[in-house]
């Protein structure tokens, strides 16, 4: 019967799907750790390590995670701006005291720093159709992914020099100034990934007085603070541009800053024009949010508020942040100790840094000898331990030598 064979052949429905291409960080994760070869470096995947490689959980997490054991009474739902105290408790870590206090803020807590991009640009998509997101390459290959979904266009503009390691700020600029009213921009606030080049104090006033005058809307990216220069000086520039922006957004994330990875933590953070707008906006991100994930996973929140909430572990969590910092600083200057081509290492911030590569030699040094990283060159610093920093080196200067 042939209207019988046809709806057979349309209630096919998965047949239908395209194969997709893994995402080439998380696929790292499960190459390397089917690769046997003992003396493998995993410089993949942005987690911090310590010295002898392992990703352990930090103490004052470890504590708050007891007490909350000890202490929790109920797992009912909270709503879907989450853990309200948690929100509050990271609002003058991302803005500082004074900026934390405006009313024209408002935040919700989010599943990671994704889930805050994925939110603001929903929230961007909601109230304007046709606005862009003015993105600067390179940047995570996750942005494209998770902008585009929400159906915000994206403009890409140059941001990084692979060869002279160097911002192309006057590029970056001059596309800015091409934007439109409205529009917004998006910045890594520090530690910039994949490239670890994070723009000056001079380049982010220029910035803000960019966005100030062109009525352009910051969205800054914050994830790693606390892992390039402090949580102070990594907040800096963001707060400059918040400040001079009538409208802005920040996506935050705990996952790296208190190690709670897979917890999935972080905050949306929107200023809106007047508080009686960002009280609308904030309803509009509890709305948004309740069509996505309804309401964000508690622990990471709620291990974070108990830290934050008490004097001693909060101080504990800030040595335990300077102590990883510190580690990534010192790896940086080994690097770029190990052979001038790679002191530019050791200006950058964060996690993560570009090595001059292609793609064809990325996959050389992960067969011939068990390195690890992004195709696109991005190495995570931290991945490497002091038994292995200088084969890693001495393995990259080789190949850059062709
Ligand atoms: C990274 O860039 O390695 C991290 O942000 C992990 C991820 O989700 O990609």
């Amino acid at each position: 019967m042939a209207g019988g064979f046809i709806l057979a052949e349309e209630s096919m429905l998965f047949d239908r799907l395209e194969e997709q291409v893994s995402d080439s960080l998380l696929a790292l994760i499960a190459l390397c750790d089917a690769d046997p070869r003992a003396d493998k470096i995993d410089v993949g995947v942005g987690v911090y390590r310590d010295p002898a490689g392992g990703t352990p959980i930090l103490r004052s997490v470890k504590k708050a995670e007891r007490i909350l054991w000890e202490t929790q009474e109920t797992k009912a739902y909270l709503g879907s701006q989450g853990d309200a105290r948690f929100t509050a408790l990271i609002r003058p870590i991302v803005f500082g005291e004074a900026l934390a206090a405006d009313e024209r803020i408002v935040g919700v807590q989010t599943p990671g720093g994704c889930g805050a991009l994925r939110l603001g640009a929903e929230l961007v998509r909601a109230a304007n159709p046709h606005a862009r997101i003015h993105v600067g390459q390179p940047t995570w290959p996750n942005h494209g992914p998770l902008i585009a979904s929400s159906g915000v266009e994206m403009a890409p503009h140059p941001y990084y020099d692979r060869d002279s390691h160097e911002i192309r700020f006057d590029e970056m600029m001059a596309a800015l100034r091409e934007a439109s009213a409205g529009d917004l921009v998006l910045l890594h606030g520090c530690c910039h990934n994949p490239t670890g080049a994070d723009l000056d104090m001079d380049q982010w006033r220029a910035i803000a007085d960019l966005v100030s005058d062109a009525g352009l809307i910051p969205f800054v990216d914050l994830a790693y603070q606390g892992l390039g220069n402090g949580l102070e000086a990594d907040a800096a520039g963001a707060r400059l541009v918040v400040e001079a922006a009538d409208q802005a957004l920040i996506a935050q994330s705990c996952d790296k800053n208190f190690g709670v990875y897979r917890e999935r933590t972080g905050n949306l953070f929107v200023k809106g024009s007047n508080p009686r707008s960002a009280q609308i906006i904030l309803g509009n991100l509890m709305t948004l949010a309740r069509t996505m994930w309804s309401m964000p996973p508690d622990h990471g929140a709620a291990i974070a508020r108990i830290v934050l909430d008490d004097p001693e572990l909060r101080a504990d969590w800030n040595a335990e942040l300077k102590e990883m910092c510190a580690r990534i600083r010192s790896l940086r200057a080994r690097l770029a100790a190990f052979d001038p081509r790679l002191a530019y290492i050791d200006a950058q911030n964060g996690m993560f840094s570009m090595l001059p590569l292609t793609p064809a030699q990325v996959l050389e040094l992960r067969l011939d000898r068990g390195i690890y990283m992004a195709p696109s060159g991005r190495f995570n610093v931290v991945g490497l331990s002091d038994s292995n920093v200088d084969t890693f080196a001495a393995a990259v200067v080789e190949k850059m030598d062709g």
